[in-house]
């Protein structure tokens, strides 16, 4: 399957970011070791601090990949753009979050994407991409 994992601002700074909420990984080891696990399958990554860029990336595979695995990050809880630009494309978009989001601040409990996502995996650490992977594969 094809599947791309989408990651909003911030996210760059794994492994150096606030490492008691997001852990010590960087994501690109993270990514490499999923690579590896699921080898047969066609996994990519993009990462963005910039909301254009994001919904253009997500208008480019959203109507021929299989899956979409997206972290938008702190524009989840803000962006209409990315939540309609979710609604617009055909692929279905898993959204995850490596906190729990709702044991954290009031705002982070509203997200503008979940009502259109395909499910929401929330506050497993990286596991959280390989939870939202694992859905699509089945
Ligand atoms: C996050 C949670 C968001 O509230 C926050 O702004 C992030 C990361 C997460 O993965 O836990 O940047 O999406």
């Amino acid at each position: 399957m094809k599947i791309i994992i989408i990651n909003g601002p911030n996210l760059n700074l794994l492994g150096k970011r606030e490492n008691d909420i997001y852990g010590n990984e960087t994501f690109n080891d993270f990514f490499e070791k999923l690579k590896t696990k699921y080898a047969n399958q066609e996994l990519s990554y993009f990462q963005s601090n910039i909301e254009g860029e994001l919904i253009d990336k997500l208008q480019e595979v959203g109507y021929d990949y299989d899956g979409i695995i997206l972290n938008a990050a702190a524009y989840t809880h803000t962006s209409v753009g990315i939540a309609d630009a979710v609604k617009a494309i055909t692929t279905p978009v898993v959204e995850v979050h490596i906190s729990n989001t709702f044991s954290r601040e009031d705002f982070r409990h509203k997200s503008y994407i979940s009502p259109n996502a395909k499910g929401v995996i929330v506050g497993f650490g990286l596991q959280s991409y390989e939870l939202a992977l694992q859905s699509f594969l089945k």
